[in-house]
């Protein structure tokens, strides 16, 4: 039996599953996600304060659709079951799932619903409010025992609880966001109803994880492609706090990142962390290979081969044994699924492993956070702000951000461009109400004046946007002002520089990058 307080989420196959977790975890009580083929012997054996039975995309009377044996409502542990895991749970208990014959029984999106305040799911919240529904089968008797909780305009049972067994089931999703109040029932749930005391710290993860990592590695090495970017630099002080000089972090510098990035990660990474830091100097490589070549996916391919080679003929020189690691997370995971969305651009993240390097297996410590939770942790481990709080920065770097033909002068401009833009942006506090901003060269020259004097020099563009997910995003409004000192500072002290614009298009119909 497991001494900490655990919730599971047996997993039925729903699209937020992970979001559930993630809810859970906000209310500070630690959760695994099962899937539901799991032996209830093993449920029994963590023994947890509670179960949540996800979503699924299935109907319950169908012949494939996922099922539970109905021990697990005779435990004693309490249960809430989200959208299908309700109506499995109806089901199983006795009560009538009814398929939706046409759409008047099925609720997408926002919904107006009444809720039974009496009800411990529902107390000291409003008796009307916002759900999030997705189904088109729908709960028209509830089993014996229970009553209706909540309901819809549509719907007989949006919600319906058994509170001599602890059974709770609501039809509608409480972990989205669009849900009001949705975490506050999934609390109630949690404190109230599974009596947890909310213990549980991110503090916990990194213990957790860090007692695992050491136990999976042993004396083995491991070995992390460090990209400087968030997730990768909180893998590598995960894996330095669990096994130190056993963990190589091989970071290609294709001098492709910003002003003094390649240092800083350096310093960063060799001074404050136990670990084998390599770093590999490539510039001219890259540079070399980009030179004549000015289409965008092009250039793209070339930066992606040139680093697969690179790094992993690093590492099948001298450390392609025993473990290798990714700061893989949740979202990537989402992503890499997706599968046939159009191709706009040739995004490059996750890197194949070549077949002739042969690792014990492949360890990803931060698959299941999202990215506010990975940065949390990063805190937590003592990595710097600046990198901690680090924007999204494209693989193919400013590669993809000097239009046209790469060279080291155009490289050296914009990165010196983009460093004094994020200066003025830190020093008036925008830089975190930004989701991205930077600089791009156009390679367009311009006529200008300056001393009375004509020139006839490069453009510099600053790009700004804000985003919740990056899918689509909306040109930021930043003050004049700073707009202004921005473009000064960069005609003034940026060599070969005569000229800035702002870029104000939203995401579609432009892509966040301009390659
Ligand atoms: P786009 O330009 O597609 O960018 O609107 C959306 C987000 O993705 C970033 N981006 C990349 N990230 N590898 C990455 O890891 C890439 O090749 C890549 N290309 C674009 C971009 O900076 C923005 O945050």
């Amino acid at each position: 039996m497991s001494n900490k307080e655990t919730v599971i989420v047996l997993d039925f196959g729903g699209q937020y599953n992970q979001l559930i977790a993630r809810r859970v975890r906000e209310c500070n009580v630690y959760c695994e996600i099962l899937p539901y083929t799991v032996d209830i012997q093993k449920i029994k054996d963590i023994a947890p304060k509670g179960i949540i039975f996800t979503g699924g995309p299935n109907s319950v009377y169908d012949e494939t659709s996922p099922h539970y044996t109905p021990e697990i409502f005779k435990l004693g542990i309490p249960i809430l079951g989200i959208c299908y895991g309700c109506q499995l749970m109806a089901y199983s208990l006795g009560g009538v799932v009814t398929p939706a014959t046409d759409n008047s029984s099925s609720e997408y999106g926002k919904t107006e619903t009444q809720y039974n305040t009496d009800d411990v799911l529902f107390k000291g919240l409003p008796e009307s409010g916002i759900s999030w529904m997705s189904h088109r089968d729908y709960i028209s008797e509830v089993p014996e025992g229970f009553s209706v909780t909540a309901t819809t305009a549509v719907c007989p049972t949006a919600a319906m609880s058994c509170p001599d067994k602890k059974l709770y089931g609501v039809q509608f999703h409480p972990e989205v966001n669009h849900t009001e109040n949705g975490k506050s029932m999934l609390k109630s749930f949690l404190y109230d109803v599974c009596e947890c005391k909310g213990e549980w710290k991110m503090e916990s993860f990194i213990d957790t994880t860090v007692a695992q990592l050491k136990e999976q590695i042993g004396d083995k090495g491991v070995v992390l492609g460090l990209s400087g970017g968030v997730d990768s630099s909180v893998a590598a002080a995960l894996l330095s706090k669990a096994v130190g000089k056993q963990l190589t972090c091989v970071f290609v510098d294709q001098g492709l990142m910003r002003k003094d990035e390649g240092d800083f990660v350096e310093e960063t990474f060799t001074k404050l962390f136990d670990m084998n830091f390599v770093r590999i100097n490539c510039q001219d490589e890259f540079l070399s290979k980009l030179k004549g070549v000015v289409d965008p996916e092009k250039k793209r391919e070339i930066i992606g081969t040139e680093f697969y080679k690179v790094f992993w003929g690093k590492i099948r020189e001298s450390y392609g044994s025993g473990f290798f690691a990714q700061g893989t997370i949740y979202p990537d995971r989402i992503e890499s699924g997706k599968g046939d969305a159009a191709k706009i651009k040739t995004h490059h993240n996750q890197v194949g492993i070549p077949e002739d390097i042969k690792f014990e297996s492949v360890i990803e410590p931060l698959k299941d956070l999202f990215k506010d939770e990975v940065r949390e942790v990063g805190e937590k481990l003592g990595i710097p702000h600046q990198l901690v709080w680090r924007q999204p920065f494209p693989g193919p770097g400013l590669g993809v951000r000097v239009i046209g033909e790469v060279t080291a002068e155009k490289v050296h401009i914009l990165q010196e461009a983009d460093a004094i833009l994020r200066d003025e942006m830190d020093k008036c506090g925008y830089s975190e109400q930004m989701s991205q901003f930077f600089a791009v060269l156009p390679g367009v020259k311009t006529v200008g004046v300056m001393g009375d004097a004509r020139t006839y020099d490069e453009l510099v563009a600053i790009r700004a946007v804000t985003t919740d997910d990056f899918m689509t995003a909306d040109w930021a409004k930043i003050p004049y002002e700073i707009l202004g000192r921005v473009s000064n500072r960069i005609i003034n002290e940026v060599e070969h520089v005569n000229r800035v614009v702002y870029d104000i298009t939203s995401k579609p119909p432009g892509t966040v990058e301009w390659e």
